[in-house]
C-alpha cells in the first residue's frame, strides 16, 4: 500500500467497506473479528523518520486493537545516528522478526526500498510528496459517513492550496476519481503542480479560488473543499508566495468565505492545520468542518489496510 495510482476500484471499495465495518465497532464499543490465524507471529514495525502525530498515534492503536505484535522504530535513538545504512536499518528490524513495515519519511522513495531490501510489505504513512494514501482513505470513509455509501461518485471535490508539496492531494485525487468525482485544483500557480501526466485525465485545475466556490468556473457548486496545509518546511525557497497574508487573502478558507458557502458545502484538512493561514480557526471548529471526524476515522482506516496488506503478503498466515 504504497500508492493509490491505478488500484482496482472493487478493491478499493472493498477496504473502505472494511473500514466501515471496524469504525462501526469503535463506536458501538464491540469487538470485530479478524482471522487469529492470519494475525499469529505477526510483528510490525512503524518506522517513522519523519515526524507524525496524528497517523503515527491510529496506526500504533490500530495495530493494537487488531491484536498485532507491534514495535516502534524511533530513528532519533537508532544506529541511523551511528551512520548505519537504512537498508542494514531495515535489514536488522527483519532479522529481528520484522513482517511487515508501516514508513513514513521526507524521502518519497524510501518505502519502495524497504519493500525491495525486505520482501516485506510495507504502507506507507506519508512518502515525501508522493503520496499518502490511508489519510485519502480515511477522507473517502468521512465524506461517505455524511454522503452515504458510494456517495463519492458524481461528486465535485476541490482541492485548494499547496498541491506541490502535498502527498494527500495526490493520493485523493486518484481515489476520489477512481470512486467517481470530478476533482478540482486550485491554487498559486506556483504551487499547482504543472505536469499532471499521471493524473486522471479529467482532472480540472483552477487557479482563482473564489471563482471556483462561487461563480459557478465548475457549472456546479462544489460538495467539498480540501484545504491544504501551507508546507513552509518542503518550500526551499520562500518565492512560492508572495506573503502569507496575501496567500489568506487570495486561498484560505476565511470565516468570510465560508459565510457565503451554501451550507451543504463540507469542508475538510488533512491537519496539522496553520490556523489563520489556510483556514480560519473558526471554521475548521464549525459545523461543516469534517477536520475532527477524519481525525476519528484514522484507526479503523489503518486497522483495514494494515489486514488487508498482511491477508494478501501471508495468505493463511505465518508459520511459527
Ligand atoms: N495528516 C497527517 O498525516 O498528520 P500527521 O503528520 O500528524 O500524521
Amino acid at each position: 500500500m504504497i500508492t493509490l495510482r491505478d488500484q482496482n476500484v472493487a478493491e478499493l471499495r472493498s477496504l473502505l467497506d472494511r473500514a466501515r465495518e471496524f469504525y462501526t465497532a469503535q463506536v458501538q464499543n464491540k469487538k470485530i473479528s479478524v482471522d487469529p490465524q492470519l494475525l499469529q507471529n505477526q510483528m510490525i514495525v512503524q518506522a517513522f523518520i519523519e515526524s507524525s502525530t496524528r497517523t503515527k498515534t491510529s496506526f500504533e492503536l490500530a495495530a493494537r486493537r487488531l491484536g498485532l505484535n507491534s514495535v516502534a522504530f524511533s530513528p532519533a535513538q537508532s544506529a541511523l545516528n551511528k551512520g548505519e545504512s537504512l537498508k542494514d536499518t531495515a535489514l536488522t528490524l527483519k532479522a529481528l522478526g520484522a513482517t511487515c513495515f508501516v514508513v513514513r519519511d521526507t524521502s518519497s522513495s524510501t518505502p519502495f526500498q524497504i519493500a525491495e531490501w525486505t520482501g516485506c510489505p510495507v504502507i506507507s504513512a506519508g512518502h515525501g510528496a508522493m503520496e499518502h494514501p490511508t489519510q485519502a482513505l480515511l477522507d473517502a470513509l468521512t465524506l461517505e459517513t455524511v454522503w452515504g455509501h458510494g456517495g463519492i461518485a458524481g461528486k465535485t471535490i476541490v482541492i485548494c492550496g499547496d498541491i506541490d508539496h502535498s502527498r494527500v492531494a495526490r493520493s485523493q485525487t486518484f481515489l476520489f476519481t477512481a470512486l467517481g468525482a470530478q476533482v478540482v485544483w486550485v491554487g498559486p500557480k506556483t504551487l499547482v503542480p504543472q505536469d499532471r501526466r499521471l493524473f486522471p485525465k479529467n482532472l480540472q485545475v483552477e487557479y482563482d479560488f473564489d471563482h471556483v466556490l462561487f461563480d459557478r468556473t465548475l457549472g456546479k457548486k462544489p460538495d467539498a473543499v480540501v484545504m491544504l496545509r501551507l508546507q513552509f518546511e518542503r518550500h526551499e525557497k520562500t518565492g512560492a508566495i508572495p506573503s502569507v497574508r496575501e496567500y489568506r487573502h487570495f486561498w484560505g478558507m476565511t470565516a468570510d468565505r465560508e459565510k457565503k458557502l451554501s451550507p451543504e458545502v463540507k469542508i475538510l484538512h488533512p491537519g496539522p492545520i496553520n490556523r489563520g493561514v489556510e483556514i480560519d480557526g473558526g471554521v475548521a471548529e464549525s459545523s461543516r468542518s469534517l477536520v475532527e471526524l477524519q481525525v476519528e476515522h484514522g484507526i479503523a482506516t489503518r486497522m483495514a489496510v494494515m489486514e488487508r496488506a498482511i491477508q494478501r503478503a501471508y495468505p493463511g498466515g505465518m508459520r511459527s
